[in-house]
């Protein structure tokens, strides 16, 4: 099934300058950039957008560090989009990432991870509808 979800190249990616490189390894994987933009989030915009992870015990940390630079953010679009993202990204803590992921090629700690992206398909439209408001999603 086609789907959408949202990636964020975080900080720490964006300061090594690999935008690019991770970008072709979307495209590589059959992923197609149909939303894009670089943003330099503030705090409200961070906290909103892990709204839910507010009660962890991490969450004053990963907004510091989601705020401390520019982002770049997009919507990814294919064939299982969300679970294939993941796949490429690896697991958060990049310690624990697979060899050839995103997060165990450009991540240093569970921290700066380099990328986000949805976890399912409900919170894959409410988090492109955060960043991309105007874009009309649709759950098939
Ligand atoms: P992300 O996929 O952006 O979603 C929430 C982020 O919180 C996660 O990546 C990590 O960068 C960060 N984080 C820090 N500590 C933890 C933790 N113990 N478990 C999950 N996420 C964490």
């Amino acid at each position: 099934v086609v789907e959408r979800t949202l990636s964020i190249i975080k900080p720490d990616a964006v300061a090594k300058n690999v935008i690019g490189q991770i970008y072709a390894r979307f495209e590589a994987a059959g992923l197609k950039v149909v939303a894009a933009r670089m943003a330099h989030l503030s705090r409200v915009e961070a906290e909103n957008f892990y709204a839910i992870h507010r009660e962890r015990p991490f969450f004053k940390d990963l907004v510091e560090f989601m705020i401390s630079g520019p982002v770049m953010i997009q919507v990814l679009e294919g064939e299982n989009a969300i679970a294939k993202n993941r796949e490429l990204m690896g697991a958060t803590d990049p310690k624990k990432a697979e060899k050839g992921t995103i997060r165990a090629d450009f991540a240093e700690n569970i921290d700066a991870n380099a990328v986000h992206g949805s976890d399912a398909p409900e919170t894959a439209a409410v988090e492109i509808a955060c960043f991309f408001p105007s874009l009309e999603v649709y759950s098939r």
